[in-house]
C-alpha cells in the first residue's frame, strides 16, 4: 500500500498534487511519501512486538538525510555499509547504538570511524576482517561488539546480481566453518562476540528461503551457545521483496515475516535484528519525468523521456519492471498503445520499458515510475552530464526538496585542471 493515488484523474502524493511538485521543481524528480515510509517502517516494528527487536533500516536503499531523519525519529536503527553511510547516518541523528555495520570489506579507517564515534556491532564477513577489527579496537582500547555473516548457502531465487546466501557468492564465512571462526573471535583481544548474522539477498517473493537460512541459525545458535559463547542477538538481514507490478502475485507481508520469525527462531530468547531496505523505502517513492518527444520508428514508437538510465539503473542493469503510469489518469476506454519507453542517453539500454501499452500522451506530459524510491535515486549517476535529479519529501499537504538540482557549473567546478595545462 502506498500513498501515490489519483484524486480527480490528477495524481497525488499524499495531499499534494505531482503535477503541482514538477512545476515547481522542474522534470524530472523523485518525490518520497513520508507516510508510506512510516507505515512500512511501522509495520515490520509491529511484526516483531513478540520480543525485543530492531528495525535496522538498510540505508543503501534511499539515504537521503530526511529519509533517515523521518525513520530515525520513528525509532529506527540503522544498516550501514560504508564510512559514508555511517556518516550519513550519525548526521540524520542517529545513536550509535543502533548503527551495525554490515558489508565484505570494511576497512582499517571505517572500522576506526564507527568504533569512534559508537556502533551497536559489526556484522563481520571474514577472519581477515575480523583480525583487523580485533586490533583497531585494541589500539583504541575498546571492545568492538560483533555478529559474524554466516553464509547459509539456500537459494534466495531471486535475480543472481542480489542473490546473496550461496556459497558461490562473496558473502560471510561459509556456515559450514562458523564454530572454528567463533572460536577464533572469542580468543581475539578487543572483540565482543554478540551474535550471528545472515541475509541471503534481497527481493525474496516468498518465505521459505529465509526460513530455510532461519532454521540453519536456529541450529547454529544452539550449538556456539553449547561451545560456550554469548549469541544473545540475531540480525537476519533484509531482502522481503515487494509488488512491482500490480498484476503479480502480492509477496508476503512483513507480519507473515514476522510470524515466520516466531516460529523459527522465537524460542532462543534472542534480540531479533533485521535489515528490510526496499520494502520501507520501494514504494515509498515515484520517478516523475516528462515526455520530450513522440518518435514514430519503424514497426514501433517511442517515447522519449528526460529521465533517463542515469536516474534510474535498475530496468537497465536488473531488467526491473517499473510501472509508467501518467501524472494525469487517462480517460476511462481510452485507446492503449505500445511504446518503447526510453530516455535521452546515447546507449540502447537507455530503455526503461519495450512494447509497454500507455494511453495517448504528448510533449510535456507527466509520467510517473512507481516503487522507484528504493535503490533509485542513490544509484544514479551524472553520466552524460546529466545532473543528479531533485529529491522532494512530501508529509500531508506539504512539500520539499530535500536535495537539490545541481548546476551545471557546480558539477563542472568540482573538476580542477592540473597546473601543466
Ligand atoms: N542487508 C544487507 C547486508 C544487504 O546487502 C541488503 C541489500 C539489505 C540488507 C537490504 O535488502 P532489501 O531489504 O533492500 O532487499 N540494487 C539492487 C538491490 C541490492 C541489494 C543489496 N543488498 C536493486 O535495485 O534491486
Amino acid at each position: 500500500m502506498d500513498h501515490f493515488i489519483y484524486r480527480d484523474g490528477a495524481l497525488f502524493a499524499e495531499d499534494v498534487a505531482v503535477a503541482d511538485i514538477a512545476a515547481a521543481v522542474g522534470s524530472p524528480f523523485y518525490v518520497y511519501s513520508t507516510a508510506t515510509l512510516t507505515r512500512h517502517f511501522q509495520l515490520f516494528d509491529e511484526a516483531l512486538d513478540w520480543g525485543p527487536h530492531l528495525v535496522c533500516y538498510a540505508m543503501k536503499a534511499a539515504s537521503n538525510q530526511a529519509i533517515l531523519k523521518t525513520l530515525a525519529d520513528l525509532g529506527a536503527g540503522m544498516d550501514v555499509v560504508s564510512g559514508g553511510e555511517y556518516a550519513r547516518a550519525k548526521a540524520a541523528g542517529v545513536p550509535g547504538d543502533r548503527i551495525v555495520f554490515s558489508g565484505v570489506g570494511k576497512t582499517h579507517d571505517e572500522i576506526r570511524a564507527a568504533l569512534s564515534g559508537g556502533i551497536r556491532q559489526f556484522n563481520v564477513e571474514s577472519e581477515p576482517e575480523m583480525r583487523v577489527i580485533s586490533q583497531v579496537a585494541s589500539e583504541l582500547g575498546t571492545e568492538a561488539p560483533i555478529t559474524i555473516r554466516v553464509n547459509p548457502d539456500v537459494d534466495a531465487k531471486t535475480h543472481a546480481k542480489i542473490a546473496t546466501g550461496k556459497s558461490e557468492n562473496k558473502f560471510g564465512i561459509p556456515i559450514s566453518k562458523a564454530r572454528e571462526v567463533y572460536a577464533e573471535a572469542a580468543s581475539l583481544p578487543g572483540l565482543r562476540v554478540v551474535g550471528i548474522d545472515v541475509h541471503i539477498g534481497s527481493q525474496l517473493t516468498d518465505l521459505a528461503p529465509f526460513e530455510a537460512a532461519y532454521q540453519k541459525v536456529a541450529e547454529l545458535t544452539e550449538t556456539l551457545r553449547a561451545d560456550g559463547h554469548d549469541i544473545t542477538r540475531l540480525d537476519l538481514g533484509g531482502g522481503l521483496g515487494i509488488p512491482y507490478t500490480r498484476s503479480n502475485e502480492a509477496p508476503p507481508l512483513p507480519t507473515d515475516y514476522g510470524a515466520m520469525v516466531q516460529r523459527t527462531l522465537g524460542h532462543l530468547g534472542c534480540e531479533i535484528e533485521i535489515e528490510p531496505g526496499r520494502l520501507i523505502a520501494g514504494n515509498a517513492g515515484l520517478l516523475v519525468s516528462s515526455v520530450i518527444y513522440l518518435k514514430n520508428g519503424d514497426g514501433r514508437d517511442f517515447l522519449i523521456l528526460d529521465a533517463a538510465m542515469n536516474d534510474l539503473i535498475r530496468p537497465a542493469m536488473y531488467e526491473a519492471h517499473h510501472e509508467i503510469i501518467p501524472v494525469q489518469e487517462a480517460a476511462p476506454g481510452v485507446d492503449l498503445a505500445p511504446y518503447d519507453i526510453v530516455g535521452p542517453v546515447c546507449e540502447s539500454g537507455d530503455t526503461f520499458a519495450k512494447g509497454r501499452l500507455m494511453p495517448p500522451l504528448a510533449s510535456g506530459d507527466l509520467v510517473a515510475f512507481r516503487s522507484a524510491g528504493a535503490y533509485g535515486a542513490v544509484m544514479s549517476s551524472e553520466y552524460n552530464t546529466r545532473p543528479l535529479i531533485p529529491e522532494v519529501l512530501v508529509h500531508g499537504d506539504q512539500f520539499a526538496v530535500i536535495r537539490a538540482r545541481p548546476t551545471f557549473d557546480e558539477i563542472i567546478n568540482r573538476d580542477t585542471i592540473p597546473e601543466w595545462l
